[in-house]
C-alpha cells in the first residue's frame, strides 16, 4: 500500500473518531464509540495498526509515527469525552439535590444520664459554696489508702480488691505481681517503690488538695473509681462518686447533715428531706457514718460520710487541735439510677441508644 493513501485512511478515521466522541452524549454513547474506535479486537484503529504491515517496507517508519500519532490524538478525544460525560454527571446531581425539601427530622444526641447527674451535683454543691476539683484516675498507695488512714496490714489493700496496675518493680524478674508487698508498711515504702493502682474512691482528692492548700476547704470531687467486682444490677468494676470536704474552724456533723439535706433537697426537688445517719466505720473518718435519705416510704442508701480523722489532718501537716472538718462520698449512680427508676446498673453502660435516648 501507499503511504499518502495509508495516511490518507488514518486522518480520516481521526477526524471520524474526534467526531463521534465530541458528539456522544451519554455513557451508553461513549461506550459504543470506544468500543468502534479502540476496541482491542475489532476496532478501528485496530485495524489500521494491522493495515501498517502491507505498507512499503521503505515508508514503514514515517507510517508508524503518523499511525502513533492518530491513536494518541483518538485516545485523548475519548478521554475528554469521559470527563465531559462525568463532568455532566455532577451537575445532574447537583441539580436533583433540592436544599429546600424539609428532610428526615435529625436526631439530636444528649449528655449520658450520668453526665447529667454529674451536672446537676456540681451545680448544686457550687451553689453551697464547693469547688469541684479533680484527681487522677490512676493513684499511688500514698493518697489512696496510707494517708488515709489505711494502713499497710488494712484488708481494704488486699491486691485481689483493688486495681493494681503492673509497675516495673512489680513486673521486674523474682519479684511478685501481686501488688505492693504489705511487710514494708510504712509512705516510706509507698513512695519509694510507688505501686500504682486505679483509684478505689474519690477520698483521694481529699488528700490531694489538703496537701497543697491551707485550710479552710470546700471542696467536691466527682469521678471514676474502679473496684474488682462482678457486674450485676446493683455493681460493677467502674463507677462515679461525688465526695465533699469541709475543713474549718469549729465543724460540726450538724454542718454535714445539714449540708447533705440541702444537697439531696435541690436534687430531688422535694421540700420533706430527712437525712438519717447510722453508725459505720472508715479509717478517714471518726465518727463514721452511713447516709440514707428517706425515698418513697423508705430510706435509701446515699454513701458514707464522717469527721475527718485526726490522723488524716496530721498527714496532710493539719493541726486537728485548730482545724475540724466533714467528709463525704456518695454513689453518683445510685442517686441517677433512683431519679431515673433504672433498676439495672449495667444498662447505664451498654450504650444502647434505645435506652440512654429515654433520658
Ligand atoms: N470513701 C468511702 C467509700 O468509698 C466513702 C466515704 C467518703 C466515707 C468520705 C466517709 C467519708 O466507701
Amino acid at each position: 500500500m501507499a503511504l499518502a493513501d495509508f495516511v490518507a485512511d488514518l486522518d480520516a478515521l481521526a477526524d471520524a473518531a474526534q467526531q463521534a466522541f465530541a458528539s456522544v452524549a451519554d455513557a451508553a454513547a461513549l461506550e459504543e464509540a470506544r468500543v468502534e474506535y479502540t476496541g482491542a479486537k475489532a476496532g478501528k484503529l485496530k485495524a489500521a495498526q494491522q493495515g501498517l504491515g502491507k505498507v512499503d517496507k521503505a515508508d514503514k517508519p514515517a507510517a508508524g509515527k503518523k499511525f502513533n500519532e492518530v491513536k494518541t490524538a483518538v485516545e485523548a478525544a475519548l478521554e475528554a469525552a469521559q470527563q465531559r460525560l462525568a463532568g455532566s454527571a455532577k451537575t445532574q446531581a447537583r441539580e436533583a439535590f433540592d436544599p429546600t425539601l424539609p428532610g428526615r427530622p435529625f436526631r439530636l444526641g444528649h449528655l449520658h444520664p450520668v453526665t447529667q447527674t454529674i451536672a446537676d451535683m456540681k451545680d448544686i454543691m457550687g451553689r453551697l459554696g464547693f469547688t469541684a476539683v479533680e484527681g487522677p484516675e490512676i493513684e499511688d498507695e500514698w493518697h489512696n489508702f496510707e494517708a488515709l488512714n489505711i494502713p499497710a496490714i488494712h484488708p481494704a489493700r488486699d491486691p485481689l480488691d483493688n486495681f493494681y496496675l503492673a509497675t516495673a518493680t512489680t513486673l521486674a524478674p523474682g519479684s511478685s505481681n501481686r501488688g505492693p508487698s504489705p511487710a514494708k508498711g510504712p509512705a516510706a515504702a509507698a513512695r519509694e517503690e510507688k505501686p500504682l493502682l486505679l483509684r478505689s474512691q474519690t477520698s483521694t482528692v481529699q488528700i490531694r488538695v489538703m496537701e497543697s492548700t491551707p485550710p479552710p476547704v470546700r471542696i467536691i470531687s466527682l469521678g471514676r473509681v474502679y473496684r474488682p467486682d462482678t457486674a450485676d444490677a446493683t455493681h460493677y468494676p467502674m463507677f462515679h462518686q461525688i465526695e465533699g470536704l469541709l475543713i474549718d474552724r469549729g465543724v460540726t456533723m450538724a454542718d454535714l447533715k445539714s449540708v447533705l439535706r440541702l444537697f439531696c433537697q435541690s436534687y430531688f426537688g422535694k421540700d420533706e428531706v430527712h437525712i438519717r445517719f447510722r453508725p459505720s466505720f472508715f479509717p478517714f473518718t471518726e465518727p463514721s457514718v452511713e447516709v440514707d435519705m428517706n425515698w418513697q416510704g423508705g430510706w435509701m442508701e446515699m454513701g458514707g460520710a464522717g469527721m475527718v480523722d485526726p490522723n488524716v489532718l496530721r498527714a496532710v501537716g493539719y493541726d486537728p487541735e485548730e482545724v475540724t472538718g466533714f467528709a463525704f462520698g456518695l454513689g453518683v449512680e445510685r442517686v441517677c439510677m433512683r431519679q431515673h427508676g433504672i433498676t439495672d446498673i449495667r444498662a447505664l453502660y451498654e450504650n444502647d441508644v434505645r435506652f440512654l435516648s429515654q433520658f
